[in-house]
């Protein structure tokens, strides 16, 4: 690829890029072994196409070598290997710049489970869409899709990322640098123009909007087209970069949002590494996503609503399932519970993926039935 521009590598992993490795970790990490287990998946592909060069100067660890090294961490795990030989999980990296291409390979060897390419991302998403490992709809695809940072300009053709998500058993993590966005808008950037092919792809108007407002109407853009869609929220200093989920499956975006939560507490956790008070702050955090859900959650069950039409009422509003359970035993004393089937438990609330599927009768009904009513 020798006709695209030199950029200039960061020699010192940012807070912010630490954090948004962290989030694909824990996605990978939760996501992976389900995927794994699951009847319906023959193969999980992961794919970079902005890998960058695998490690930092300073010594941190790049996205490819934490995805390399999470795959094989999960491989390993002794349910996971009983199933071994039968699936494979493949991790394809993409890297424009020559120099940082073969730094990636000194890095992670190219071998069967691992594809390393030096080549334009448009170029090689492409090839992507027309290779039957990424068409087929027994494979899950994973993509990581990371182009900011070294240059403002890497994504040339945002309608190829458009045919990307809408593959089968397609879901990425997308990350966009909004504060850039947004000084386009207001007028103070020079250098527009990817600023302005992002905004007319999404269709969102250019008038003055906060980063948190350009980010809600990203976020409102993708679920119009269908998606589950989340944002994770980054700060370097004064500007604001997020990171997108946007899947079309219901699990994975339990699995982000559960990886979301995960990371907010760890980040607090290191923030507090010496506080005694560290198991207390997790709880408030906990209990506050909890009181936020019940919140919502009291006039949707006014009505009777099944255990599934609960899990996807938590999903659809960015709450995990483990919240949505926690919020149910924290209110089972305002709460008519009605057992649908005979096996059905009396404390068992089922609001997770397992008893959501089409396959699963509704288990249980419930309604509010405490102050509010
Ligand atoms: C933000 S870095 C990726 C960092 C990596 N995800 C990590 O966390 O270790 C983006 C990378 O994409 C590469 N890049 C930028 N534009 C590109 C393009 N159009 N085609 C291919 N690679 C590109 C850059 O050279 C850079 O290495």
């Amino acid at each position: 690829m020798s006709d695209m521009k030199m950029l200039n590598p960061e020699d010192q992993v940012q807070e912010h890029s630490k954090l948004k490795i962290k989030l694909y970790e824990k996605v990978l990490e939760g996501h992976l072994p389900v995927l794994l287990l699951s009847k319906s998946i023959r193969n999980v592909i992961v794919c970079e196409p902005f890998a960058g060069p695998g490690r930092y100067d300073d010594g941190t660890e790049g996205s490819p070598v934490v995805a390399r090294n999470t795959i094989e961490k999960v491989k390993n795990h002794p349910t996971v290997k009983k199933i071994e030989g039968q699936k494979q999980v493949k991790l394809y990296l993409n890297e424009g710049v020559k120099k940082f291409a073969e730094k990636l390979s000194a890095e992670i060897n190219d071998s069967e489970s691992v594809k390393i390419v030096n080549n334009k991302a448009d170029d090689f998403l492409r090839k992507c869409l027309q290779h039957r490992e990424f068409i087929s709809a027994y494979n899950q695809k994973f993509f990581f899709i990371d182009p900011f940072g070294y240059s403002e300009s890497s994504v040339a053709d945002y309608s190829i990322l458009s045919d990307i998500f809408h593959l089968p058993q397609s879901e990425s993590m997308f990350f966009i640098p909004v504060s850039h966005i947004q000084r386009f808008i207001s007028g103070e950037s020079k250098q527009g123009e990817p600023a302005r092919k992002f905004l007319e792809w999404r269709g969102i108007r250019q008038s003055y909007k906060s980063p948190r407002e350009i980010s809600n109407e990203i976020v409102e853009s993708f679920r119009k087209d269908g998606f589950f869609c989340y944002d994770f929220e980054l700060s370097a200093g004064s500007n604001k970069y997020y990171i997108y989920y946007i899947g079309q499956h219901m699990y994975g975006a339990d699995k982000f949002i559960a990886a979301k939560d995960k990371v907010i507490i760890s980040e607090r956790e290191e923030k507090d590494k010496y506080s005694l008070f560290l198991e207390m702050e997790k709880e408030i955090y906990y209990d506050w996503m909890i009181q936020e859900f019940i919140k919502i959650l009291t006039p949707f069950i006014i009505e009777f609503r099944t255990n599934k039409e609960i899990y996807d009422f938590a999903i659809r509003n960015g709450f995990s399932s483990k919240v949505a359970n926690e919020a149910l035993k924290m209110c089972k004393n305002d709460i008519t519970v009605d057992l649908l089937i005979d096996k059905a438990k009396k404390h068992c609330f089922y609001v997770n993926w397992c008893n959501f599927k089409n396959s699963q009768p509704a288990k249980i009904r419930i309604k509010w039935k405490g102050k509010n009513e």
